[in-house]
């Protein structure tokens, strides 16, 4: 299943480079730094690291994981200083508890890492995620079902003794996209 993902991810990459071409981060994450108390950060399938970049250019220490090369040479080649790579097949990777103060996830939804996820936040730390949903308006058929939201799903993986929700929005994506497409985001607080 992973080496199926690796191998897609680094065809996709070869043959659409403007994939990896520098793209704006998601404009959530600005006011998502402003709950963060700490600069410890994780990118999970961080692509070329559109989101890595902004992190590390406000000073938080990323740490950018994801399963393909071509994705992770591209992001070394901009070395900056703040950000690490590492090639991680999320799949089977464990995730170290309490150690970020920041997570995020956008444009990948894998629905088994997200306790995961909440695990590794330290206490008070932060996890954004923001992906694809369901919607009648959407332009592009997804390749797996399975990777579109329901409705109001990102809420249903928290348990309110835990973390505190800070954020839900359903919402259209950026106009720099190829296709319009509905997006759901959560950010949540670890307790
Ligand atoms: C659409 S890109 C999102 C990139 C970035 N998060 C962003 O928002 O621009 C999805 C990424 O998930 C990565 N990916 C897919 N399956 C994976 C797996 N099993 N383990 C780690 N990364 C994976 C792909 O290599 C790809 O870079």
């Amino acid at each position: 299943m992973a080496i199926k993902d690796k191998e897609k991810w680094n065809k996709k990459y070869k043959n659409t480079p403007e994939l990896l071409d520098d793209r704006p981060q998601s404009y959530k994450l600005a006011d998502v730094i402003k709950h963060t108390k700490g600069l410890d950060a994780l990118d999970v399938a961080c692509g070329s690291g559109r989101n890595s970049i902004f992190l590390a250019n406000n000073d938080f220490k990323v740490t950018a994981i994801d399963i393909s090369e071509v994705a992770l040479d591209t992001l070394n080649k901009k070395n900056n200083p703040n950000v690490k790579t590492k090639l991680v097949d999320l799949d089977t990777h464990s995730f170290d508890e309490n150690k970020y103060d920041l997570i995020i996830m956008t444009n990948f939804l894998d629905r088994n890492i997200i306790p995961k996820l909440t695990k590794a936040l330290k206490k008070d730390g932060v996890l954004f995620i923001e992906t694809y949903m369901f919607h009648e308006e959407n332009e592009k058929p997804p390749s797996n079902p399975d990777f579109l939201l329901k409705e109001g799903e990102l809420k249903t993986f928290f348990d309110k003794k835990e973390v505190e929700i800070l954020e839900y929005d359903e919402f259209f994506n950026e106009s720099f996209e190829l296709y319009k497409m509905r997006k759901q985001s959560i950010v949540i607080r670890k307790k």
